[in-house]
């Protein structure tokens, strides 16, 4: 029994389950959706991460950086070194100074940490109403429901009902807390064409863009659930030793 408790224990701290926080105020139900890397040995799907990073690249990275990751991180989604190289060269980065004190411009480089859409968060601000649109590195692991959250919000959108009284400039969504959103719907059917042939509805871009940034924001969870096996398998042998030892030196004590 006491094996059995002390099992537990390990098992649950090597899992090391990091609830998110709860934000106060009005409980919103999030539907729950399916997700290749759910429970102990699920995996990031690569084809649903590449054409997550797609829609984050054409529709959300206007808006929102992802500050924590550089171009290289994108092997990671199966991307070779050429194909990561030209991404990076996309993008333009401000570099300096030079020998003479000036900034200049360059193409991106893989070691570059992924371009930021704002100069600054006033820059930000001003462009969006007033609302910071917040980096996305952390967001998954940030908000309370993590990806069902990211797809909740993104499929969310509606008009208000009407014994709601909207903010100027402000957009009615299910999940947003409040309601009221500064972010106007991102996602409109075939606001990107897949290159799998996958066809873009919002609900199909909304969970592929989910299961980016959760890889994003904990881009080390397989090898962590990976190590949590390992470890597991090795207490449990480790227990079953110890026991049979345990038996044998005290056999004759009996
Ligand atoms: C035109 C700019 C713009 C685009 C494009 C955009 N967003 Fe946003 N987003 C915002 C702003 C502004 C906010 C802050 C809203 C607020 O606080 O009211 C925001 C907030 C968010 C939040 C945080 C909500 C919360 O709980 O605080 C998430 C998640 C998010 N956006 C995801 C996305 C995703 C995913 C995409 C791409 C599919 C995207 N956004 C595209 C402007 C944008």
């Amino acid at each position: 029994m006491k094996i059995k408790i002390l099992l537990s224990l390990c098992v649950a701290a090597v899992i090391g389950f990091s609830g998110p926080v709860h934000a106060a105020g009005e409980h919103i139900e999030l539907p729950k959706q399916q997700w290749s890397f759910d429970g102990m040995t699920g995996t990031f799907d690569r084809g649903a991460m590449q054409r997550g990073f797609q829609v984050y690249k054409q529709v959300c990275s206007a808006c929102h950086g992802l500050n924590r990751l550089s171009y290289r991180n994108l092997a990671a989604l199966g991307y070779n070194e050429a194909e990561i190289k030209a991404i990076a060269a996309e993008a333009t980065i401000t570099d300096g100074p030079n020998d003479e004190g000036e900034m200049f411009e360059r193409p991106g480089r893989p070691s570059d940490a992924f371009k930021k859409p704002f100069a600054n968060d006033n820059a930000a601000r001003y462009a969006n109403n007033g609302a910071l649109p917040p980096d996305l590195s952390l967001i998954v692991r940030s908000r309370a429901g993590g990806p069902d959250y990211v797809y909740a919000l993104m499929t969310g959108y509606g008009d208000a009902p009407a014994d709601v009284k909207m903010n100027e400039g402000m957009h009615y969504n299910k999940y947003f807390p409040g309601h009221q959103i500064a972010m106007a719907a991102p996602l409109v059917a075939g606001a990107v064409t897949y290159g799998d042939g996958t066809d873009a509805s919002v609900e199909q871009m909304a969970k592929d863009v989910a299961t980016f940034l959760a890889w994003a924001s904990e881009p080390v969870m397989e090898i962590r659930k990976q190590t949590g096996i390992k470890v597991m398998i090795f207490l449990l042998v480790f227990s079953v030793l110890m026991y049979a030892t345990k038996r044998k030196v005290w056999k004759d004590l009996h």
